[in-house]
């Protein structure tokens, strides 16, 4: 089969994309890399086509979408304080882009498109878990973003007859989230703070809760839901079912590395939400999902990532010093 992964080179993106080819498929990546890595795909890269580019540009869309049956639409603008900041840009990629990846797949008779949408839809709904059937109430541009996106999605099924399926991820943890930005996920920022011996910063008193999802379970979801039959038009919960506050995780941290760090407590931050927890009865009973890795193995799976990408990058600075160093008493000579 012939997959376009949006996106792909992000961190959900790229899981998914490596158990596409592991499973045989032909993958082309659409990425801008304004979030994605290259090297998110280095072991793979002789084996799919990746493309640089925008899902805001429908042209490029289009060119990607060439001959492709399936669609898998990851490409995004995350981070709810990042949307809370700049709504515009969030608006432009999240909803325009998501309209020209709709649109492409119309014009190109995909089999199906997949949306990550995501769990900020719920937003203020006061009940937990939070099930499918709840009136979404996002709270932030982002995730009024995500929300529409599934709206268009329905819209394009209902117009048009093309095949959509949405899946509201969970706060996704795992291997490849990037850990450098302020709008980084929050175990991302915590393992690299267990790394380096830093404080790690809670905004808020630390006992919001999240159902927070290893990748691999969301890289699950994903193909289940290409191939799942009668789900078109669905929209499924991806997450564990479970909830763990950030003071736990920071817990669970000072046990997986026996270091016992302090925490640094800051203001809540805008556009957050208190609890997060999904329903996953859809998702089992539609597309045959069930999480497949535990939030505390998961998480010790994603530390020693951390540490060895961390030792990785230690190393490759020692290397370029000593060539560095090496190259010095031949400038002086000349
Ligand atoms: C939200 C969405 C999620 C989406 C993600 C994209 C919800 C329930 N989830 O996640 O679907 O995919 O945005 O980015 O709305 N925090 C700290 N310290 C930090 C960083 C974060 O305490 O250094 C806190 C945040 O204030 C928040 C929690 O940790 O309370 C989780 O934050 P984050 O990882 O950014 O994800 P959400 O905003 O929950």
């Amino acid at each position: 089969m012939r997959y376009l992964v949006t996106g792909g080179a992000g961190f959900i993106g790229s899981n998914t994309v490596d158990e596409l080819v592991q499973r045989g498929h032909s993958v082309v990546v659409l990425d801008d890399l304004s979030g994605g890595k290259d090297e998110n795909l280095a072991e793979i890269r002789n084996k799919i086509t990746i493309i640089k580019g925008s899902i805001t540009d429908i042209e490029t869309v289009r060119k990607a979408m060439h001959e492709a049956e399936y669609v898998l639409h990851l490409g995004a603008r995350t981070s709810v304080p990042r949307s809370v900041k700049d709504p515009l840009e969030t608006n432009r990629i999240n909803i325009e882009g998501t309209l020209n990846v709709l649109v492409a797949a119309k014009e190109m008779k995909v089999k199906r498109v997949v949306f990550a949408a995501s769990s900020s839809a719920y937003g203020e709904t006061p009940n937990l878990p939070k099930v499918e059937t709840m009136q979404p109430q996002p709270i932030s541009p982002y995730g009024v973003t995500k929300y529409v996106g599934e709206l268009y999605g329905a819209a394009f099924l209902k117009c048009y007859g093309l095949e959509t399926v949405c899946l509201r991820y969970f706060n996704i943890f795992g291997p490849r989230q990037d850990p450098s930005s302020p709008y980084s996920g929050v175990l991302a920022k915590f393992c690299t703070a267990f790394l380096e011996d830093t404080k790690p910063v809670v905004f808020g008193d630390g006992e919001q809760t999240r159902d927070f999802t290893f990748v691999d379970n969301a890289v699950h979801a994903n193909l289940l839901a290409c191939e799942a039959p009668n789900v078109a038009g669905g929209v499924f919960n991806v997450g564990t079912g479970g909830r763990i506050s950030l003071n736990e995780v920071l817990a669970t941290l000072r046990k997986i590395t026996g270091k016992p760090l302090e925490t640094k407590y800051d203001q809540p931050r805008d556009g957050d939400i208190r609890d997060s927890q999904a329903d996953i009865s859809a998702a089992r009973k539609f597309l045959g999902y069930e999480p497949q890795v535990g939030f505390e193995q998961g998480l010790r799976i994603t530390f020693d990532w951390y540490r060895d990408s961390h030792a990785k990058a230690a190393a490759a600075k020692e290397a370029a010093a000593k060539e560095a160093a090496l190259k010095e008493p031949a400038k002086a000579e000349n």
